[in-house]
């Protein structure tokens, strides 16, 4: 068993909160933390720190989880930067542009495919991403949707059928026969492969009777609900995704009131937030400029919230979890603290994960050593490599 200490930590983000101190964060000041055998073994002062294997000095610097990107798209083949640089001129984003990337992706070889996705967990990772969600949706036939999964889960464990992107250009005039297959082969053959089925439930993807059928048969083949709703308008995928019990509703761009009072009623019996989590996606709002989801109105009735990039070719094509922190600060009205929080222990409880997004004796020993002395740099000093060292599994990368 070999231990690593992470000595002489400035500010410490633990978000083990209730202690009193540290508010939400469980911010700790001057401490060291011990791994051993990949997970967090003690943490204290640094006056008393153990001896161990390895040592490596913090500096000073803040420390806090890995962040826990709860919502991305990395397997897919080609991109859309002019689709992007149409935008900046103002054409509007419709979801149509889907599409080109199944049409690419399609046409791609497993290891073009591979490759896209290996880059990008990589590139993730280099920005302190520990823990990532990977999703289908750009091959839309049983053999390509099955060959995403397992790709998908050549970089995380946290991957999940979207089947339901939208319905493939083969099957436009016959909509409810491409539910049929999503909701039978295609579900049959993925579910081995996924650990949540999701359905883009918006104006030209999947109407409310459509995604109710397939997330019911996904949670059937004993996966867990996540669903992409309210992104481009309002609509009923947030309520949809509170009445069958989802872990997470991502986007909730355009909200009413009952969007959000359903998301309240999710409350935990133990006052720490809702079962159902809000996950909002800045980068997706920036690159197609529209308006930013009201994270502040969440917050304020009490929702649990969490931040992820939505990476993906065409709406938001960003790995990074340090610029949508930085944007939900500035654009939709998170304090840092708040954003941070979303951005690790918010993504954990939208993955409906207790060890990772937390650092406390037990937990996954996945943290982030800043190239700052606090959490509030990361909005504060917007587009800076703020990364220094990330730590994953214990192994210093
Ligand atoms: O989450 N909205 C649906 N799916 C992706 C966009 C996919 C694309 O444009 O290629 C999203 O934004
Ligand atoms: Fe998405």
């Amino acid at each position: 068993m070999s231990s690593l200490l992470v000595d002489d930590i400035g500010e410490l983000v633990t978000n083990v909160a209730g202690s009193g101190a540290g508010g939400p964060l469980g911010l700790r000041r001057d401490v060291a933390l011990l791994v051993e055998d990949g997970r967090v073994a003690w943490i204290g002062p640094t006056r008393d720190a153990p001896a161990a294997d390895r040592r490596i000095d913090a500096g000073r610097a803040a420390v806090l989880p890995g962040f826990v990107d709860s919502h991305a798209h990395l397997v897919f083949a080609g991109d859309r930067a002019t689709e992007f640089a149409a935008r900046m001129a103002g054409r509007p984003y419709t979801g149509g542009g889907i599409r080109t990337t199944v049409a690419a992706t399609r046409a791609a070889t497993d290891d073009d495919l591979r490759a896209t996705a290996h880059r990008l967990r990589g590139e993730a990772l280099r920005q302190g991403t520990t823990t990532i969600e990977v999703k289908s949706g750009y091959g839309l036939t049983v053999a390509d949707e099955v060959r995403s999964l397992r790709i998908a889960g050549e970089v995380t464990r946290e991957t999940t059928f979207l089947g339901a992107h939208v319905v493939p250009a083969e099957y436009a005039d016959r909509p409810d026969d491409y539910v049929g297959l999503v909701c039978g082969p295609m579900l049959h053959a993925a579910a081995p492969y996924a650990r949540w089925v999701d359905v883009f439930c918006e104006r030209g993807a999947f109407d409310a009777d459509h995604a109710r059928a397939i997330l019911t048969c996904g949670q059937a083949a004993g996966l867990g609900v996540r669903v992409h709703a309210n992104q481009l308008g309002p609509g009923p995928g947030v309520r949809l995704g509170v009445e069958l019990g989802a872990a997470s509703v991502d986007h909730c761009t355009h909200l009413d009131d009952a969007d959000v009072d359903a998301l309240a009623g999710t409350a935990r019996p133990d006052g720490t937030g809702t079962t159902t989590v809000a996950t909002l996606l800045p980068g997706a709002e920036f690159s197609t400029r529209s308006p930013y989801p009201d994270a502040r109105r969440l917050l304020d009735a009490g929702v649990t919230v969490a931040l992820a990039t939505d990476c993906n070719p065409g709406s938001s094509y960003t790995s990074s979890v340090p610029f949508c922190v930085a944007l939900a600060v500035r654009e939709m009205g998170m304090t840092p603290a708040e954003a941070v929080w979303a951005a690790t222990a918010g993504g954990a409880r939208a993955l409906r994960r207790d060890d990772v997004g937390v650092l406390r004796p037990g937990a996954r020993a996945d943290l982030v050593i800043l190239d700052a002395p606090s959490h509030l740099h990361l909005a504060y000093r917007p587009g800076v490599p703020l990364i220094r060292r990330v730590l994953h599994d214990g192994v210093l990368l």
